[in-house]
């Protein structure tokens, strides 16, 4: 059985900046609400022309120049969104065109915040069967185009962001770094308290100009269902990656959650007793970018030198479904 690592990652987010100012000037809500309730100060959005697959692929050159690897090296593409440019196909097969991958597979996953890290398991096992060498894995979003921009949407609307992340997932010959352990869990009795009703193929047909003029287009959260399902599951899934691994809480250099509300990371913080050190924030600059939160995140303390050879890092993610995961990596 080989092991798998993380050998390069990148991110990209858009240049337009959306500051909780430019939001109370399209909606009744305030800068210290927003800062209040989740943490977040700005968020990027896309402007006219830019779409899911640009994102994706800026930050996918960065994690293959990070790897030191070309397009030729890689074997299967792993793509994590929901917000694809196309109800089909899935973002990967135009990332196969678009970067001039070879006729490789492309497999789109559809588990919204936890969706990096269930293509991470994904990798994961498809490197530990010695099936593939070399994984790009990718999440990207682009929320801003799905929100309801007026007061009736605020509660939503103010917390997501568009960013893309990827990371190249490799057989690893260092006995050290490696994937340890991953995991992954749903319950689908909450569907509906985190969720985009419309438009799909449960109504027919899928998009009417009904629906358009209804406000069940735009994504819907039971705020205080989500942040009490995401309080205990979080911790319960660090717990049971480090559980598997057979490592201490102490031992772990940093924690990366999904960059859902500051509340909840402080929340999952405390919870577990980890010094603010131990764990990553960059939610007030992005706000929240679904499934390329964690691997923005996780380039981002690359870059500033929080993640380094050695460093033991969990990855752990709740969102709709619900879902949720964690990872243990050693780098
Ligand atoms: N600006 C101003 N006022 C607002 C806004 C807004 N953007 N949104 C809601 N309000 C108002 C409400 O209408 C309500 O007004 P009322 O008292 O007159 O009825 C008041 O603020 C309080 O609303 P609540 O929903 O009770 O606010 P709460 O304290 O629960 O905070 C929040 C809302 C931030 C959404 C919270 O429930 C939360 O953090 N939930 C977790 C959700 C989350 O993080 N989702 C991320 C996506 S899922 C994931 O990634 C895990």
């Amino acid at each position: 059985m080989y092991k798998a690592m993380i050998a390069g990652v990148g991110h990209y987010v858009p240049d337009q900046v959306i500051t909780n100012f430019d939001l109370e000037k399209l909606m009744d809500t305030s800068d210290q609400w927003i800062r209040e309730r989740s943490g977040i100060v700005e968020r990027r959005w896309v402007k006219d022309g830019e779409n899911n697959l640009d994102l994706a692929e800026k930050a996918s050159l960065q994690a293959l120049e990070q790897a030191g690897m070309k397009p030729e090296d890689i074997d299967f593409i792993i793509f994590a969104t929901l917000s694809p440019d196309y109800y089909f196909p899935g973002t990967g097969c135009l990332l196969q065109e678009r970067m001039g991958f070879t006729a490789i597979g492309a497999l789109d996953v559809r588990n919204q915040c936890s969706g990096f890290i269930y293509g991470l398991s994904i990798a994961d096992q498809f490197i530990k069967t010695g099936m593939y060498k070399n994984i790009l894995l990718v999440g990207s979003e682009i929320q801003s185009r799905g929100l309801n921009m007026s007061t009736e949407g605020r509660d939503v609307t103010v917390l997501f962001g568009d960013g893309a992340g990827a990371a190249v997932i490799t057989r690893s010959d260092d006995p050290q770094k490696a994937i340890l352990t991953t995991h992954l869990h749903a319950e689908g009795s909450h569907a509906k308290e985190l969720w985009g009703e419309h438009p799909g193929s449960i109504q027919k047909p899928r998009l009417t100009h009904e629906l358009i003029d209804s406000t069940s287009i735009f994504p819907y959260m039971n705020g205080k269902h989500v942040f009490k399902h995401a309080v205990t599951r979080f911790p319960e899934v660090i717990i049971e990656a480090l559980r598997a691994a057979g490592v201490d809480k102490s031992d772990v250099d940093l924690v990366i959650p999904h960059q859902a509300n500051q509340r909840i990371t402080d929340a999952v913080r405390k919870r577990l007793e980890l010094k603010e050190e131990q764990v990553y924030s960059n939610i007030a600059k992005y706000g929240n970018t679904t499934a390329a939160s964690i691997p923005i995140a996780m380039s981002e303390a690359i870059a500033e030198g929080k993640i380094k050879d050695g460093s033991l890092v969990c990855l752990a993610a709740f969102g709709s479904g619900f879902t949720w995961a964690s990872a243990l990596i050693r780098f």
